[in-house]
C-alpha cells in the first residue's frame, strides 16, 4: 500500500513521475535506456534462438513463451536466480521482446518508497515488463505494494492520513515483473510465490564462453584466432559481459600496433597489462585468498573479518570475489568460515611463479 498525503505529492501523468514538493523534486527514474547505448550493451542477443548457453532455463522460458503468445494472455511473472553478470537483464530483454512490449529496469536497493514503485508503474502499458534486479533488496513495504500488482494489475494507494484517510484501487497495464536474485534464500515466501516461473542461471562453461567470444567478435569485424577465442573465454570469470569486454581491449591493442588478427601471442601481452591470471583472478582475488591462506594461515575466516582486512566492502566479496573463487573450487565455505581448499593452494604457488615471469613479459 502507498501512503500519499495529497499536498505533498502528485502524480504528473503521462510521464508517471511523482512531485515531491518537500523535496522539490520528482522522486523516480529508471536508470536503463531501452535501446542498446554501448558496444557491450549492442552485444545482447535479441532474440532467445541467438542466446548461447544457459540451456535449461533458455529452454523453459521459450516453451513458456510459446505458450504466453499462443494464448493471447499476460505472461505470469518471472523469476531468475544465480550469480551476478550472467544474463539475468539479457534475458529480460528478449522476454520484453518477445512480449512485445517495452522493458523497464530498476533495482530493488532504489525502490525505496512506495512512491518511486508507483510512480514506474503508473507509466507502463500492456505487454512491458518491469525488470528488477536485485529484488531481495526492496523495502517490505514496496514488496507488499507489489503483491497486489502482481496477482490482479492493481496498485492500492491510501490518499490522506489519519480519520480521514480513503483507499483508492488503481488499476494498472497487464505488465510481467521479472525479478533478479543472487540470494533466493533472502526472497520472503509470499513474494517467491507470486512468480510463476523461477529459472536458474548458473555459470557459463569454457565452450559457451568460446562460442559467445566468437559471436561478438563477428559483429564487431574483429579477427581472432579459434585459440584466442578460448584463452578469453578461460580467462572471463565465465561471464560474458568480462569476457566482451577483454575482447574490445585486445582490439585496441591489435588496431594500436597494427596487429590484423587477436591471437595467443597478443593475448599474453594484454593480460600481462591488465594483470589478469590464467584463470581470470586479478588482483583482489590474490589478495583475498593470500589473505585467507597466509595471514589467517588458512583457518576459517569469516567474511567481516576479511572485509576489514583487506579494506573492501562485505557486499563486493560476497558477491564479486566470492562466486566465481567458489565455482572455480578455489575456497570452500565451512560453518566456521572461509578457507582456501588444496586447488586453490597450488594456484597460489603458482602464480607467484608466474607473475614473476609476466613481468618480464610486459612490454
Ligand atoms: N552476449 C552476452 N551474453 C550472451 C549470450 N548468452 N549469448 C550470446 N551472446 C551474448
Amino acid at each position: 500500500m502507498i501512503l500519499m498525503s495529497k499536498s505533498k505529492f502528485r502524480i504528473s501523468p503521462p510521464s508517471g513521475r511523482i512531485w515531491n514538493s518537500e523535496r522539490g523534486t520528482f522522486i523516480y527514474n529508471v536508470p536503463m535506456p531501452d535501446k542498446p547505448t554501448t558496444i557491450i550493451q549492442s552485444l545482447r542477443p535479441s532474440s532467445i534462438e541467438e542466446y548461447i548457453g544457459q540451456e535449461s532455463a533458455v529452454k523453459t522460458l521459450r516453451i513458456f513463451l510459446d505458450g504466453v503468445n499462443k494464448r493471447g494472455q499476460a505472461s505470469e511473472h518471472i523469476l531468475f536466480y544465480g550469480p551476478p553478470g550472467i544474463g539475468k537483464t539479457t534475458l529480460s530483454y528478449i522476454i520484453a521482446r518477445e512480449l512485445k512490449g517495452d522493458l523497464k529496469v530498476t533495482t530493488g536497493a532504489t525502490l525505496t518508497k512506495t512512491g518511486d514503485l508507483a510512480a514506474i508503474l503508473t507509466n507502463l502499458k500492456d505487454n512491458d515488463v518491469l525488470f528488477i534486479d536485485e529484488i531481495h533488496r526492496m523495502p517490505k513495504a514496496v514488496e507488499e505494494m507489489l503483491y497486489p500488482v502482481m496477482e490482479e494489475y492493481f496498485l492500492d494507494i491510501i490518499i490522506g492520513k489519519g480519520p480521514s484517510a480513503r483507499t483508492m484501487r488503481l488499476p494498472i497495464p497487464r505488465i510481467t515483473i521479472v525479478g533478479a536474485t543472487t540470494k533466493l534464500a533472502m526472497l520472503s515466501g509470499p513474494l517467491r510465490d507470486r512468480f510463476g516461473l523461477l529459472l536458474r542461471l548458473d555459470f557459463y562453461h569454457d565452450e559457451e564462453m568460446a562460442s559467445i567470444v566468437k559471436r561478438s567478435a563477428k559483429l564487431l569485424d574483429i579477427a581472432l584466432s579459434d585459440d584466442a577465442a578460448y584463452i578469453i573465454a578461460k580467462r572471463s570469470r565465465r561471464t560474458p559481459r568480462i569476457a566482451n569486454r577483454i575482447l574490445k581491449r585486445a582490439h585496441d591493442v591489435a588496431q594500436s600496433h597494427n596487429v590484423t588478427i587477436i591471437d595467443s601471442k597478443l593475448l599474453t601481452k594484454l593480460f600481462g597489462l591488465l594483470e589478469i591470471d590464467s584463470v581470470g583472478l586479478t588482483d583482489i582475488d590474490v589478495q583475498y585468498l593470500n589473505a585467507i591462506a597466509n595471514t589467517f594461515e588458512n583457518d576459517p575466516v569469516g567474511v567481516e573479518t576479511l572485509s576489514s582486512s583487506l579494506a573492501e566492502d562485505k557486499r563486493t566479496i560476497e558477491e564479486f570475489i566470492e562466486p566465481y573463487l567458489l565455482q572455480i573450487g578455489f575456497i570452500k565455505k565451512t560453518p566456521r568460515g572461509r578457507i582456501v581448499t588444496q586447488t586453490g593452494l597450488k594456484h597460489l604457488k603458482l602464480n607467484k611463479d608466474i607473475s614473476s615471469q609476466q613481468d618480464k613479459l610486459i612490454w
